[in-house]
């Protein structure tokens, strides 16, 4: 067993990423799971964060849910395997939590649907209540938790989650996320809570705890076998999925790479030495210190320039002969040993690693997580996630728990609901007469939004109706809010029957509702 921990932020499959700067660091994008959930700028979320467009991978997603198609979801990380497994009828699995600190609203009722849909499309889907987080981070006690857990699991029931295909539970009630959370708990640093979510000395050790709990959660529906895992959720949670990504990683046997000859590279050095081997690969066996040469002569330019030549330079007339590599990260001994059996064609074992000549980088993953899986390990495959727009506040700002008229709970009375979104601001222009003159700016409009994120429903030509309208000066904004209102009115009447009838669903359900806690 290989004891040593790898560097904090050692991502998952080979990934480069940094790691992720405290919340509120970063010049209008915070990315605090504790914070206020604000993104001012999506765009700085993929240049500062690397999270990826959604866009780039519509098209690949079978029958896109209408908040893919709408731009609502707008970024993911790693979607592509979950898309894959959808299209190709694989197993795959949605999972996504809910701290109950107060009632479920429309912000909520994405996530719902997100994991509606991916359960339609064939998935595993699970709904957790984050009630040791609610404990631990916010301080709720355990009548209220309840109270509001009680209230979350309605209204994804009433939206169509089906809890005989898929998994709801409480946190506090899942023992084998609780001992998946302390095993991970040992591949995790404090240093590394500091750097991501700004733990101090006055950090409680719940909190920390409810952050592994978090992890344990992530990986959950990977338990029994790996499987692609998506995680809807709005991008505040985007620090949480690195860190699963990450310590999935780190829990796993082997460690696979690409290398040449038989010295250590890091990525950017690796990539230099591709550029030379592939220049002189005409050669039959080019040599470490050719590459040297070569690189010496090029253009090229990189941080790991100098490093490469002189590492190159130190290998001599070693043969560069690309191959993959498979470092022992925790894997038994008789996992390593049978590894080695398993590696078909010409190998070289080492003292922590084994080379092999004849297979490919995929074929070489899917070696290791077979040998994994057959000595007892998780095999983990790092989880995916894709984000959703945070809506507006109906009032201007954004939506706010704290005001009741900011934003509308999926427990407001119809009537309520119907008045709210009557008084809300709009994107629409000082007089009717400006209006007709240059339309109103629906992409500054919380009503719009409704439409869009919530009213339209799966009817893309109606909210590109009402967008068409609004821009081109046709629709009033009086008549649109009432439109609007309306619809809300009728979508909060059915869900609350929805919910009547979920009630008796939920008893039935394997899932405690009175905390034995005090
Ligand atoms: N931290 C999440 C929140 O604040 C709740 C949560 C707990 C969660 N476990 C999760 C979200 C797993 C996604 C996946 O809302
Ligand atoms: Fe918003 Fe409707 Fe007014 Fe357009 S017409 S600005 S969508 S309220």
């Amino acid at each position: 067993m290989s004891e040593e921990l790898p560097p904090a932020n050692d991502d998952a499959e080979g990934g480069t990423d940094e790691p992720i700067a405290d919340g509120g660091s970063v010049d209008d994008v915070a990315l605090d799971p504790w914070g206020s959930s604000t993104v001012a700028d999506y765009r700085k979320l993929f240049e500062e964060f690397g999270i990826e467009e959604f866009d780039d991978l519509l098209a690949d997603v079978p029958s896109p849910h209408y908040l893919m198609r709408r731009g609502v979801i707008f970024g993911h990380r790693d979607y592509r395997p979950v898309a894959e497994a959808m299209r190709d009828g694989e197993p795959f699995a949605a999972l996504s939590g809910f701290m109950p600190t107060g009632d479920p609203h429309i912000g909520h009722k994405l996530v719902f649907d997100e994991l509606i849909w991916h359960q339609q499309q064939g998935g595993d889907a699970y709904g957790l209540i984050a009630d040791l987080e609610a404990n631990a981070a916010r301080g709720l006690s355990w009548d209220e938790i309840d109270e509001h857990a009680r209230n979350y699991l309605l209204s994804l029931l009433a939206l169509g989650f089906d809890p005989e295909a898929g998994t709801l539970y409480r946190q506090s009630e899942n023992i084998d996320v609780q001992n998946l959370a302390f095993e991970l708990g040992a591949k995790a640093r404090f240093s590394e809570f500091q750097g991501i979510y700004g733990f101090d000395g006055e950090t409680s050790v719940s909190h920390m705890q409810s952050v592994v709990t978090q992890m344990a959660d992530i990986l959950y529906p990977q338990l029994e076998e790996p499987k692609p895992t998506v995680i809807p959720v709005g991008p505040d949670q985007d620090p949480h999925v690195r860190l699963a990504r990450d310590l999935a990683a780190r829990t796993r046997y082997f460690k696979v790479t690409e290398a040449y000859a038989s010295f250590e590279l890091d990525d950017d050095e690796r990539a230099l030495v591709r550029r030379a081997y592939e220049a002189l690969s005409t050669d039959d066996d080019v040599r470490s210190e050719a590459a040297a040469a070569w690189l010496r002569e090029s253009e090229l330019e990189s941080p790991a320039r100098e490093s490469t030549i002189e590492t190159l330079e130190a290998g001599g007339k070693e043969p560069l002969r690309p191959r993959v590599r498979f470092f022992d990260r925790n894997a038994t001994d008789g996992a390593f040993e049978a590894l080695i059996e398993a590696i078909d064609g010409e190998k070289r074992v080492y003292e922590g690693h084994i080379d092999s000549f004849e297979l490919d980088r995929e074929a070489a993953e899917e070696l290791a997580r077979e040998i994994e899986l057959d000595h007892g390990g998780y095999g983990f495959i790092a989880p995916s996630s894709i984000y959703h727009r945070f809506m507006s506040g109906l009032t201007g700002g954004k939506m706010s728990s704290s005001i009741p008229a900011s934003h509308i709970s999926l427990l407001d009375d119809p009537e309520d609901g119907y008045e709210k979104v009557r008084a809300a601001t709009t994107g629409g222009r000082e007089t009717a007469e400006a209006q007709r003159e240059l339309g109103g700016e629906a992409d500054d409009c919380p009503v719009y939004e409704l439409y869009a994120y919530l009213l339209a429903n799966d009817d893309d030509e109606f909210a590109a109706q009402v967008y068409e309208e609004c821009v081109g000066g046709e629709r009033l904004c009086g008549d649109c809010k009432e439109q609007a209102a309306e619809l809300m009115r009728a979508f909060l009447e059915e869900h609350h029957e929805k919910r009547e009838e979920a009630r008796e669903l939920l008893e039935e359900l394997d899932i405690r509702m009175e905390s034995s806690r005090a």
